[in-house]
């Protein structure tokens, strides 16, 4: 049996995704866009083995086990049916995204794992249909298959809920500050996040509805290398999204004092002719959509308020990378 190894990167959502129409399917209310990135990705190496009795699970060379073992082995029983490959599996990953960065790893695990599990099934699947078999694992690492700008389309069923590049080349200044407000595990999780705010919160048919109409504003402002205008619709967008979860029944929020802080900070920054722009996902931590040459002055705003901020570049990245390995 063939040993196969997946490279694929994180990615953060410009538009995000914030609730399911199907949990099984993993069918998004919304379309996103996202912007994948170089600094961050997860290598999964995957062969099937006969002599096996169960799966068998690492992540950075520690066997996983509960509900990350469950997640990952309901993932690769979609591969087995899919393949008809029965035999039970090695799955190693090595995950380069720091936990502390504050980016999901979910997308880059779940797009590395779907490119090595299905070329080692002996399955042949082209990028729209990795993306489908990837956004089956975690939603968002449907668009990680893509390099640069990449798109999910929310569709309506399994075929047509599948992401596809925009512009996998970027060839102009746009990058992604990461500040470490908290590198704790967050305590409710994206799913039960999104969910609860699709089931409780009165506004959000606003927010699939607002959410569907960004997206044209959102490929022009990619097409034209705007970034005030992508910048401005990311942080609407990623403010919008968190409104949903502070106006549910009962109420729940991410963001804390320093996130806060930080947003401030970067008004501030913007009043005073700097283009830099703020976007959070299911936990503390604040990205800062900004331009390589402004990242000196943003530091030292930061610096003011918070002495202590760890802060980490991260810049437009490749799609996944399928290399075999020999057994
Ligand atoms: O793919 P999941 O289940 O980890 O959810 C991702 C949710 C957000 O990161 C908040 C938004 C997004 O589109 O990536």
């Amino acid at each position: 049996m063939s040993q196969y190894t997946a490279r694929a990167h994180t990615n953060i959502a410009l538009l995000k995704y914030w609730g399911k129409t199907d949990t099984n399917l993993i069918i998004p209310t919304t379309t996103s866009i996202s912007l994948t990135l170089n600094e961050f990705y997860t290598d999964t190496t995957v062969w099937f083995d006969e002599q096996l009795t169960a799966d068998d699970i690492t992540l950075n060379n520690v066997s996983l086990q509960g509900r990350g073992y469950e997640k990952v082995t309901r993932f690769m029983d979609l591969v087995r049916d899919r393949a008809n490959q029965h035999q039970f599996v090695h799955v190693h990953s090595i995950n380069h995204v720091p936990t502390a960065a504050g980016l999901a790893s979910s997308a880059s695990a779940f797009a590395a794992l779907a490119g090595a599990a299905s070329a080692a099934a002996g399955l042949s699947l082209e990028p729209a249909d990795l993306s489908r078999l990837a956004r089956r694992g975690s939603g968002s690492a449907s668009r990680s298959i893509f390099g640069g700008f990449a798109q999910w389309d929310r569709g309506h069923d399994d075929q047509t809920s599948v992401a596809h590049a925009l512009t996998e080349t970027v060839d102009w200044p746009i990058q992604l500050l990461t500040l470490i407000v908290n590198d704790q595990p967050k305590k409710i999780d994206s799913r039960g996040g999104m969910q609860n705010a699709r089931a409780n919160s009165p506004f959000y048919q606003q927010w699939v509805d607002m959410a569907n109409a960004q997206v044209p504003a959102m490929q022009a402002a990619i097409n034209n290398h705007d970034l005030v205008a992508l910048g401005t619709l990311a942080e609407a967008n990623a403010l919008q999204m968190h409104a949903q979860n502070m106006v549910a029944n009962p109420p729940f929020t991410y963001l804390t004092d320093v996130s806060w802080l930080i947003i401030e900070t970067v008004k501030a920054l913007r009043a005073t002719g700097i283009p830099v722009y703020a976007t959070m996902d299911a936990g503390p931590n604040v990205k800062l959509i900004s331009q390589p040459a402004d990242t000196e002055k943003i530091m030292v705003a930061l610096r003011k308020v918070l002495p202590e901020i760890q802060v980490t570049v991260a810049t437009p990245g490749p799609g996944i990378q399928i290399v075999q390995g020999d057994r």
